[in-house]
């Protein structure tokens, strides 16, 4: 039985969701518009074979919660598409999808990439409007900025842990990390942790793991990612499960990889005083409260990989400017944002005595009720 798409509806929002669908190209999407209380709503755009409205609708409020936690003025969106990102139709259907969109693009959202879509596809979207505000996440020769490239959320994520470590008083030179996942954001942060002077015992792909209790020769990895991908841990050897490098002798796990990596088991057992989030949802939530009392801190992902969302708010602002957005700009935000939000969090959590992650939401639910509050729409009268 298919549940009804009012029972997604709660306090917070969502205030809209636009279905929408073309004959021609069998083309189907949706457009949820979580909470725009402190903003207009942001969030990517993503095309999976098995997308559905309520996966939209529950991604479209982690960005309400993102985007207050930042404490940047956007409110929550998302959009998809039902379809196989491969497809040799594809740019018919996200054509078609732009276009039965028309009436809230861009003045209510802003298309933007997620999984299954690429820089080329913002562009088709941006063309198929006739207006380059319609799309973020362009590529650079339409005056897009190259996130991953850039390397912005590891970046972020290196800053995040460098201000968790402090105040654990953990200097973040010297001391040893592990790190799950070599890819875009792998990769950034460890470069960003080897320019801060720390240690990289482990690295993983999903090829395998990399382990040196004294350190990794960082810049050889790197290359040999560039010429082998995930195999540059098989190519640099003797590489050892991928899993190996969640059990490392550390003080500070990252694991950007997957989500549910950091069970029970690696919990009860990890040697690290901190772990920061790169991935999303990669710590189960027991795991979460056996960290939190064996007194390990955990800065929450979307604390410590929001990196992407600062560049992507330089970027929405940016739409209808002839000027490229300036990448020195976005790292010296995400570095003062980032530390900034580690800070707060981790002190609250302290004072509170409940787990980072719990701090987080309470903090950012605390900034969007103030919000709404301050619209005038009583919480008792929303439902
Ligand atoms: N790219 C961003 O800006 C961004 C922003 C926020 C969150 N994230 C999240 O960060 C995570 C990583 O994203 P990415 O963009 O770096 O992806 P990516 O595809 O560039 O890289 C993923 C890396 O993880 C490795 N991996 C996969 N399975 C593994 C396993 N079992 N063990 C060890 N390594 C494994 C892959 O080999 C690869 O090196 C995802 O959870 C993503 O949602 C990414």
């Amino acid at each position: 039985m298919t549940a009804d798409t009012f029972d997604l509806i709660d306090e917070w929002g969502p205030e809209k969701i636009v279905c929408v669908s073309d004959r021609r190209t069998g083309m189907r999407g949706v457009l949820v518009i979580d909470n725009t209380a402190r903003g207009i709503g942001k969030g990517g755009t993503r095309m999976s074979p098995d997308l559905s409205v309520a996966e939209v609708a529950r991604l479209a409020r982690t960005m309400t919660w993102k985007w207050a936690a930042t404490d940047l003025f956007h409110g929550g969106a998302k959009a998809g598409i039902q379809g196989d990102p491969r497809g040799a139709d594809k740019e018919r259907i996200l054509r078609a999808f732009a276009r039965a969109l028309a009436n809230e693009v861009p003045r209510e959202y802003v298309f933007g990439l997620d999984m299954g879509l690429t820089e080329a596809d913002a562009a088709i979207f941006a063309d198929e409007l006739g207006d380059r505000g319609a799309a973020v996440g362009l590529p650079a020769a339409l005056g897009g900025l190259p996130y991953d490239e850039l390397g912005v959320t590891g970046f972020g994520v290196a800053e995040a842990t460098d201000a968790a470590a402090a105040r654990l008083a953990l200097d973040l030179k010297g001391a040893r990390i592990a790190v799950q996942g070599f890819g875009a954001v792998g990769q950034a942060a460890v470069r960003r942790y080897a320019e801060l002077g720390a240690v990289i015992v482990a690295v993983s792909t999903a090829e395998g793991a990399v382990i040196d209790a004294d350190g990794i020769d960082i810049q050889r990895l790197i290359e040999l990612r560039r010429e082998h991908g995930d195999r540059c841990v098989t190519e640099y050897g003797p590489a050892q499960p991928p899993a190996a490098a969640l059990s490392v002798d550390a003080d500070i796990l990252v694991p950007a990889a997957r989500e549910d990596v950091i069970d029970v088991d690696v919990a009860k057992t990890t040697t690290a005083a901190l772990i920061v989030e790169g991935a999303n949802l990669p710590t189960t939530p027991a795991a979460r409260e056996l960290l939190h009392e064996r007194g390990i801190t955990v800065v929450p992902d979307f604390i410590a990989n929001a990196g992407g969302i600062v560049a992507a708010a330089h970027s929405m602002d940016a739409r209808q400017s002839p000027f490229p957005v300036e990448p020195g700009a976005v790292f010296t935000m995400i570095s003062a944002k980032l530390r900034a939000n580690t800070d707060r969090v981790i002190e609250e959590s302290r004072q509170r005595d409940i787990p980072p992650h719990q701090a987080a939401y309470a903090l950012a639910q605390e900034r969007v009720r103030e919000a709404m509050r301050l619209r005038g729409a009583p919480m008792e009268r929303q439902r």
